[in-house]
């Protein structure tokens, strides 16, 4: 059986990480499609490299732009891919212009399309991620789900059946692997913080980066909490020249994007994580730290029910660092909403049972 999987962007680079080998083992001909979303060495290779993810079999090289011009760019490569390699299946991971551009050139050609993380809403159609997720799910064939939240949503959307397997977070999964396995270098020393006394923070959302009034919450916040501990900030490229043009921003510490295990270094070495991503709320609770997510809104809803999440919508800075200032220390409750670290090998087993 031969499998053509869609990558683009970070995140979905972490998730190949742990679904790729699991088709490996069970005998499937996985093959890699880059469409080129994320390119810089720090952003795309570096994963590649450190996770030992199998190299692309199709660079596409796109690249960044307007969303109709990048997905359409896609689209027309991917479905030339598709025709001349015919693959058995295509999966698509997240909610990525790459993941739709893929799914859509997948659909239209007949070959089934299966989603990986299927079911996610935020219910804020401004979010390109949510156009994204609609559209993949609909277009899906195997719907490959996070969390009962997940399967519920698409209940709701008419989504049920056979085609909907509940499997688990594929996140959970490699956060277990990178807490035993992977060696981070000397980052503490060298950023110039101390275990336990730093805030984390990761901002690259949309709708806080294209907001100059959210973004300056964001930042002044971020700036306030450096009169308690230190924030450090990984900074996303989108965000970066809107930093590195803004005064209080020199309040934080700002480090290039790091590789997979540094991250997961600072996230299991920090008092707190603040962000607007969604793989890093996640992580934040796999490592046990608690979470202030910068948005108005969140798809892991298992993690504010259970305390170790607090929404705080970006309007005003003082909101931003009393909400960061406060939830340090603190913890939620326990709980497993993402599966028992085995989603990768569910997920292979349910590709595999479906079209072989
Ligand atoms: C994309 C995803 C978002 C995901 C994020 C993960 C969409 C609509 N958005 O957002 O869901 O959370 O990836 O990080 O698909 N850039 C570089 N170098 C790179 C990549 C990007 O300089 O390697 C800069 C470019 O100026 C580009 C901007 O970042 O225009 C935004 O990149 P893009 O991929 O369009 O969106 P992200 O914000 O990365
Ligand atoms: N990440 C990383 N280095 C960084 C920032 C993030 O390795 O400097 C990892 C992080 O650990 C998580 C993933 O990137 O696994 C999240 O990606 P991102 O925040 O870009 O996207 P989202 O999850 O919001 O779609």
């Amino acid at each position: 059986m031969k499998i053509t999987s869609v990558v683009g962007a970070r995140p979905q680079f972490i998730k190949a990480a742990i679904v790729s080998p699991q088709l490996a083992n069970l005998g499937i001909d996985d093959r890699i499609l880059h469409t080129g979303q994320h390119y810089d060495r720090q952003m795309s290779d570096a994963f590649f490299d450190e996770l030992g993810i199998p190299e692309p079999t199709w660079s596409l090289d796109v690249g960044s732009g307007p969303h109709g011009a990048q997905t359409g760019t896609m689209l027309t490569k991917i479905e030339e891919v598709l025709l001349d390699d015919q693959p058995d299946a295509m999966v698509v991971y997240g909610d990525t212009n790459s993941t739709t551009a893929g799914a859509l050139a997948a659909a239209k050609l007949h070959i089934p399309v299966v989603h990986i993380e299927a079911g996610l809403r935020s219910f804020n159609r401004a979010m390109p991620e949510e156009v994204n997720r609609i559209v993949t799910d609909h277009i899906s064939d195997l719907l490959l789900a996070p969390t009962q939240t997940a399967v519920d949503h698409l209940a709701t959307e008419g989504i049920t059946g056979d085609m909907v397997e509940l499997v688990g977070d594929v996140m959970y999964d490699l956060a277990l692997k990178a807490a035993n396995d992977l060696d981070a270098g000397p980052l503490l020393s060298e950023i110039g913080v101390t275990e336990g006394d730093f805030v984390l923070a990761t901002v690259h959302r949309a709708e806080n980066t294209d907001d100059p009034t959210r973004l300056a919450a964001v930042i002044n916040g971020l700036a306030g909490v450096t009169e308690t501990m230190p924030v450090v900030l990984p900074v996303h490229p989108r965000t970066k020249p809107l930093l590195e043009a803004s005064e209080a921003a020199s309040a934080l510490t700002l480090i290039e994007p790091v590789g997979y295990p540094d991250m997961v270094k600072l996230e299991r070495s920090c008092a707190l994580v603040a962000t607007d991503s969604g793989g890093v709320q996640k992580e934040a609770f796999f490592h046990g730290k608690p979470c202030v997510t910068l948005r108005d809104e969140t798809e892991w809803v298992e993690l504010v029910e259970l305390g170790w999440n607090t929404i705080t919508p970006p309007t005003d800075a003082a909101a931003v660092r009393d909400a960061i200032v406060s939830n340090i220390g603190t913890t939620g409750q326990d709980g497993k909403p993402y599966g028992a670290g085995d989603a990768g090998e569910r997920i292979a087993a349910a590709i595999s049972h479906r079209y072989t």
